[in-house]
């Protein structure tokens, strides 16, 4: 039997392969770009019906006759025949470039849905607007949802991690579409679950992509020490990346980074020592970055990656430099080589788990400022298929976090403690090496003055109070008088000002 097509709109009278059509699909998708399509097949084959759309609607042709055809994948022409064929509560998810686009199309879209009815985002949206959409979008009705899609292409094919957040309401309805095409852990579980309420699934997924530049910074830094410092070719190590990978650094950067090594031009040599070196970004490394500062947590690896990047592109500026800067002059690696290269592994695992601490510190404040619920090991868990870093790392940060949901610092933890205690001795020689051999390690050598800033109960920041009451009279606070700001005549001349409110 033909369903009825109830409340069919005006604009549709006339339209009649709407009977059979209408009220069809289970999702809708707009954006025809390659992540909107192999989501779309993606949803194909665990069963779900979508329907797609893209602005130019001849892209929905082109999609439907070739990567779609012989699916159940159906198209529309226009925004409101999207949202006619959609099941209700109707269901459409974005995946549009950040910015003026998703508000542009959440207004197009509007007219045609009604309360109950859900949006999503899967695009790389930052935080704050994904909050701003969720409330405004709330006053109508309309549940939203902000969503970290992370994986690449390939991901989005076959299993991308999914980080959803903002309107609790839709989750339900979304759940079974979302934990069906994502990736899967190791152990079966899906890499997808409700992050939290406004912008939290896209803040998680910014400091995802910000441990990522950390990441990358710490391999490409081992890779310069191996290659400068001790001359190691790169089949050499690609040899020793795959070693890596079989061990704790046991991460899809690491396989990709042997790969890359091995990689071999068309003239039989390598690709990579072609390719110029001045790294791009799109700035969600530079978002969590601010972030950051924003919340007054030391992420210090992750912004360094960043500025890693910035002095890479000032690539005029360093030719020059390279000409006039003298640095250590005569200096070779002496010492066991074989010995050197195992110590390189543990500095940067040892700096990876301070990178991790240091971004779970901040989605913890954020937490706190924001007023979510974030549940560290489902994070953890979320991360550790699917996307670019996932590792075997992450399972035993899901593991700490499991079993103490309320660990203050990842380092606490006694398995990273004691992987820290493990390391320690090699990073400290690879970073004093590295100096020493005047090559840069900027994230391996933050992350060991941060492990060094942590541990240390006094640091020298009595100084800074000092100075800063000196010039500024801007009070300090007494150790044998805890709680009571106090202003100290310095010089002797000095007049009775004390900034008392001013303490930051
Ligand atoms: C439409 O598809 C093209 C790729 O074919 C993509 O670049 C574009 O972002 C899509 N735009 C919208 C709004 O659907
Ligand atoms: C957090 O996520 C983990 C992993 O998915 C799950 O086992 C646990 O029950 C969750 N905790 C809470 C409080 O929801
Ligand atoms: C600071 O000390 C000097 C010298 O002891 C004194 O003359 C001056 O009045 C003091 N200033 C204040 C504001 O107490
Ligand atoms: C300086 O401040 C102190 C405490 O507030 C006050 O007792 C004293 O009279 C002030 N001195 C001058 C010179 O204003």
């Amino acid at each position: 039997m033909v369903p009825k097509p109830f409340e069919l709109p005006q604009y549709l009278h006339g339209f009649n392969s709407c009977i059979i059509l209408c009220n069809s699909a289970d999702i809708g998708l707009i954006g025809l770009a390659v992540m909107g399509q192999n989501l779309i097949l993606n949803m194909n084959d665990h069963g779900f019906k979508v329907c797609a759309f893209n602005r130019t609607v001849s892209k929905v042709d082109h999609f439907l006759e070739n990567e779609a055809k012989g699916t159940n994948i159906i198209g529309a022409h226009s925004v409101e025949e999207l949202c006619a064929k959609l099941k209700r509560p109707r269901k459409v998810m974005l995946l549009v470039k950040a910015g003026p686009a998703v508000d542009a199309f959440i207004e197009t879209l509007l007219p045609h849905l009604e309360p109950g009815d859900i949006i999503i985002d899967g695009g790389n949206s930052h935080f704050p607007d994904t909050t701003r959409r969720c409330e405004e979008l709330e006053k109508k009705g309309i549940l939203y949802v902000g969503s970290g899609v992370s994986g690449g292409e390939e991901g989005a094919r076959y299993g991308p991690s999914l980080m959803p957040g903002g309107n609790p309401k839709a989750w339900p309805e979304i759940k079974s579409i979302f934990q069906a095409v994502s990736a899967k852990a190791p152990d079966g579980q899906p890499c997808c679950d409700w992050v939290g309420e406004g912008g939290a699934g896209h803040y998680v997924k910014m400091v995802h992509n910000g441990i990522e530049y950390g990441d990358m910074q710490l391999i490409s830094e081992v890779y310069h020490i191996m290659k400068e410092g001790l001359g190691i070719n790169n089949d050499q190590m690609a040899d020793i990346f795959e070693e890596w990978n079989k061990e704790e650094l046991d991460s899809f950067l690491i396989e990709i980074t042997r790969d890359i090594l091995r990689f071999k031009d068309e003239d039989g040599s390598s690709l990579l020592e072609k390719i110029l070196d001045k790294a791009g970004q799109k700035g969600t490394g530079k978002w969590t970055a601010i972030d950051s500062l924003d919340r007054g947590i030391p992420v210090t690896l992750i912004t360094e990656a960043v500025y890693s990047r910035c002095l890479s592109s000032l690539k005029d500026e360093r030719t020059h430099a390279s000409k006039i800067l003298k640095g250590p002059t005569n200096v070779k690696f002496q010492g066991d080589q074989q010995n050197f290269i195992k110590q390189i592994g543990s500095a940067l695992y040892a700096s990876k788990i301070v990178s991790y601490a240091q971004g779970f510190m901040l989605m913890r404040q954020a937490a706190e400022d924001f007023g979510w619920n974030l549940n560290y090991s489902g994070i953890a868990l979320m991360w550790r298929g699917g996307c670019i870093i996932r590792s075997r790392f992450l399972g035993q940060i899901k593991d700490a976090y499991n079993n103490n949901p309320k660990l203050e610092n990842l380092l606490f933890d006694p398995f990273f403690q004691e992987a820290a205690a493990k390391a320690q001795d090699s990073w400290r020689t690879v970073v004093g090496t590295s100096a020493t051999l005047g090559i840069p390690a900027p994230t391996l050598s933050c992350a060991l003055s941060f492990y060094d800033g942590l541990r240390h109960e006094r640091l020298p920041a009595n100084m800074i109070q000092a100075q800063r009451d000196y010039f500024g009279a801007h009070t300090y606070e007494r150790l044998d008088q805890p709680g009571k700001y106090v202003h100290t005549n310095w010089t002797g001349t000095g007049g009775n000002v004390s900034a008392s409110t001013y303490q930051a």
